[in-house]
């Protein structure tokens, strides 16, 4: 959701800004827009649309100068158009900013800087940021004016500003919204996310809120708000921008489900030891969970696809480790009230650790005494670095929208954690523990498996890619596997509305619209609710609804309630939603294709959502 770019350096600063935003195309946008200096001029362009459209146009129109800022926005105020894109200048031109967040208070600041004179151009939140540091700068330094705007503006940003009488830094700041620092030879960035800057250094900043950032081509220097001067070293990224590229998949989409049964063994990694019968974990969390109280409770808090993916670790965390555990969406957690106390757990969970809801969460759940600990994939994240205790899913970089390697690294870390916990409360026979570290070491096998059936889940979705209403249905652990199927669908399908509902309450009212040929996917895989889910696949028959059926290999008896049939190695029920995510993403994946749609970056969706 908006990616910045920031440059100083000794290259051509338009080329590599136009470069580092097109690393952060996955992050969801609709227009773009790029200002650089030169000779003590700012020069701006912009346009809706494709970065490649701003591309062209600068082309066409030529930039020059070392020294830049870039933007891809993603609308909250104001339509997605040329002159509501970043960046935004004063009433000068000799300043420019972009932009990443929501400015609360933007309409009264807005108001008192008309009545001195001032004249906006655009709908968005964000101009009022460059004219109230325009302001501000006709009586003091600009970097006092900065500072000064960043303590009056209330809400979130990530911002950089570019001055025509400041030729050799840019000015950066965070509250909320995500900026990394990248520290290179002779030249520094600003960026929303490492990708960007990676094809030049590994040396990156991760910023923390409150903190300013003065960039110059010699290295950056870190202040806080009132300009007391900080230390920190440099985070060297271990993984490089291959594990960013396509490497011959079509969409980044179909790359990541097919890279899950190596990110499974990732998140397994040093934590499952089948030749020993252990799961264990790093010191600090370790000690984090070796320290829950018998009476603990449980909050998971995350949204969309992590949401599903916690939802799957309740049922296991109730069943195996005998915690009682609510699971809540985090933009609603923040505002339910929830009791919170010493002896709550909240667990994030999270793919980017910039999610804004989740992130304001934690921070709440952390006032009122609760514990956090997080599960998340990306190292140095806002959330992670706010919480206790973390589970890193080290399911590398995830780029296309719609959300598949990392979930099914989520729920993985989710069975490492409650197989851990379970054990610890003496829950398991060993013979039964012995099976179920064998079946979970073996689960990244089993996926290639599922995977080898994507010829016939793209047969299956060819047959269906005409229709534009689905309901996807299942029970127990498989429940959250029917949400999720259906919101990958909807996702990155925009033309069809597709529905997750738990397959018992099918009666309490969506079987009012099943009618001749509706498509309905089961998941009914080997499970204690089998003999439940054929019982509502039998009502969707009678009333001639069309069951698309995945079902475990072996299965001859469920052949004769499938219109279309989906089959993927059996498996224990608590691993069954990882195996079952393969073909649901799989059959979304393919109908996309099959109605062209834009795959990796659906409209109107952003890959990290850092605004409420
Ligand atoms: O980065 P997060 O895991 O916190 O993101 C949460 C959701 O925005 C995300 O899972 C979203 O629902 C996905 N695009 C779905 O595929």
């Amino acid at each position: 959701m908006c990616g910045i770019v920031g440059y100083v350096g000794k290259n051509h600063g338009v080329d590599t800004i136009l470069e580092a935003l097109s690393r952060l195309e996955y992050r969801g946008y609709d227009s773009a827009g790029v200002a650089v200096l030169h000779d003590g001029q700012i020069q701006v362009r912009k346009k809706a649309g494709k970065l490649q459209g701003l591309v062209d146009h600068v082309h066409k129109h030529p930039l020059i100068g070392t020294i830049g800022i870039g933007h891809t926005r993603w609308a909250t105020h104001g339509l997605p158009n040329e002159t509501n894109a970043h960046p935004h200048s004063d009433s000068t031109g000799k300043l420019t900013i972009v932009h990443n967040g929501i400015i609360e208070n933007y309409a009264e600041l807005k108001e008192k800087l008309i009545s001195k004179g001032h004249e906006f151009k655009s709908q968005t939140d964000t101009e009022v940021i460059v004219h109230l540091i325009e302001e501000h700068a006709k009586r003091m330094p600009l970097e006092q004016a900065f500072r000064l705007t960043l303590k009056e503006i209330r809400g979130s940003y990530a911002v950089c500003l570019l001055s025509a009488d400041e030729p050799d830094r840019i000015f950066g700041a965070r509250n909320g919204s995500p900026l990394i620092v990248g520290i290179g030879k002779g030249e520094s960035f600003f960026a929303s996310d490492v990708p960007a800057v990676l094809g030049r250094t590994r040396r990156v900043w991760y910023l923390n809120d409150g903190e300013v950032v003065e960039l110059r081509a010699s290295g950056p220097k870190i202040t806080t708000l009132d300009g007391k001067l900080l230390k920190r070293q440099p985070t060297t990224i271990k993984w490089d921008l291959t594990a960013a590229r396509k490497e011959g998949y079509a969409h980044f989409m179909l790359k990541e489900i097919h890279e899950q049964p190596t990110a499974i063994e990732q998140t397994l990694f040093n934590r499952l030891k089948p030749e020993t019968g252990q799961i264990t974990f790093n010191r600090s969390t370790r000690a984090f969970l070796d320290a829950l109280k018998p009476q603990e409770k449980i909050i998971i808090i995350a949204c969309g696809t992590a949401y599903h993916a916690g939802l799957v670790g309740e049922y296991m965390l109730e069943e195996f480790a005998n915690i009682p555990v609510d699971v809540d969406l985090a933009s609603e957690f923040r505002y339910r009230g929830a009791m919170l106390d010493k002896n709550t757990t909240v667990i994030a969970i999270t793919q980017s650790g910039e999610t804004a809801d989740t992130l304001a969460g934690i921070r709440l759940a952390k006032k009122q005494g609760a514990k956090i600990f997080s599960i998340c994939n990306v190292m140095g994240s806002s959330i992670a670095r706010e919480s206790d205790a973390v589970l890193y899913t080290h399911a590398g970089p995830e780029i296309a929208v719609a959300s598949t390697k990392a979930y099914t690294s989520q729920v993985t870390a989710l069975t490492l954690l409650t197989l851990y916990l379970a054990k610890k409360r003496k829950r398991f026979a060993p013979a039964r523990w012995k099976q179920l570290v064998r079946d979970f070491a073996a689960l990244p096998n089993v996926i290639k498996k599922a995977l080898e059936k994507a010829p016939d889940v793209k047969s299956v979705a060819a047959k269906y890619a005409g229709c534009r209403n689905f309901y996807y249905l299942g029970r127990r652990y498989n429940f959250p596997s029917a949400l999720e199927g259906a919101l990958k669908l909807k996702e990155i399908c925009p033309l069809i509305h597709a529905e997750g509902y738990a397959a018992g309450e099918m009666k309490h009212g969506p079987i009012s619209l099943i009618r001749m040929g509706w498509p309905v996917v089961f998941i009914a895989t080997k499970s204690p609710v089998y003999e439940k889910v054929i019982s509502n696949i039998e009502e969707v028959r009678a009333r001639r609804g069309d069951c698309i059926v995945i079902a475990s290999e072996g299965d001859s008896h469920i052949k004769r309630y499938a219109d279309s049939l989906i089959t993927v190695p059996e498996t224990e029920e608590i691993f069954s939603p990882i195996v079952s995510a393969i073909p649901l993403q799989l059959f979304a994946y393919y109908v996309a294709v099959a109605n062209k749609c834009d795959v990796d970056q659906p409209p109107n969706l952003a890959k990290s959502v850092t605004v409420e």
